[in-house]
């Protein structure tokens, strides 16, 4: 439910899921959608702003937010409806943002990561079933701080591979909880989005508009990839 479960820097061998629905993973996904290239999450705005200095290309952009805005001098925030293939096609991004690029950060050293939001759940059900009879499924959260949005679509996740892999896995008491949650709100995630500590914030700052954008269930099946310190798609 929250990235401090995750040992920082654990070698896990099976498949990790990382999940934040607003709004890193949604912004992620939407940008690898549209065409950029590949996508360096980071923690700091400082080695956001180190990496961008260092490496001497033209097509890179520094995105991201502090408090939910664009950070001071960076090209894009993190506003899934900024990353237009107009804004981000064949570009590479330098990421950062407070929760989503540092629970990315803390999986880094596991062998499968995937960035998974409502936009792409069943995608990543069909493409994780049967890899693996273990999965780790880490909820980004909010300050370490439970998020029931990222719960929530954790038990949607969780509910489509039992589907497609026509199996009753063991879960743990987080996932058994998350399970639960997506059998009382899976049907109105755009309403109980906006009721989240998170997206009233977002309402607050006049983002509510990716809010709408974010609930959209499968409305963008791309699978990425986190490997070698780069996001890609699969
Ligand atoms: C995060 O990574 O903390 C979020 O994406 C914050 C946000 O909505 O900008």
């Amino acid at each position: 439910m929250t990235p401090a479960e995750f040992t920082e820097g654990d070698t896990r061998s099976e498949p990790v899921i990382v999940i934040d629905v607003l709004r890193a993973m949604s912004t992620m996904i939407q940008a690898l959608a549209n065409g950029c290239r590949d996508i360096i999450p980071v923690d700091s705005v400082e080695r956001a702003l180190a990496l961008h200095t260092s490496l001497f290309e033209t097509d890179i952009l520094l995105c991201g937010e502090r408090e939910g805005m664009k950070i001071y001098g960076f090209d894009l925030g993190n506003s899934p409806l900024e990353y237009t293939p107009d804004a981000v096609a064949g570009k590479s991004l330098i990421f950062t943002s407070t929760n989503g690029s540092a629970a990315l950060i803390r999986v880094r050293k596991s062998k499968h990561i995937y960035l998974c939001s409502f936009f792409n759940v069943t995608a990543i059900a069909h493409t994780i079933s049967g890899k693996s009879e273990n999965l780790v499924i880490l909820c980004a959260g909010q300050d370490n701080h439970f998020a029931l949005e990222d719960a929530l679509c954790a038990g949607m996740l969780i509910s489509h591979i039992r589907t497609h892999s026509k199996k009753e896995h063991e879960l743990n008491d987080a996932a058994l909880s998350a399970l639960q949650l997506n059998s009382i709100y899976g049907n109105n995630i755009n309403a109980i989005l906006k009721q989240t500590d998170h997206g009233r914030e977002l309402i607050r700052i006049g983002m509510k508009n990716d809010i709408d954008f974010c609930a959209q269930v499968d409305a963008i099946p791309v699978i990425p990839l986190f490997c070698d310190g780069k996001i890609t798609k699969l």
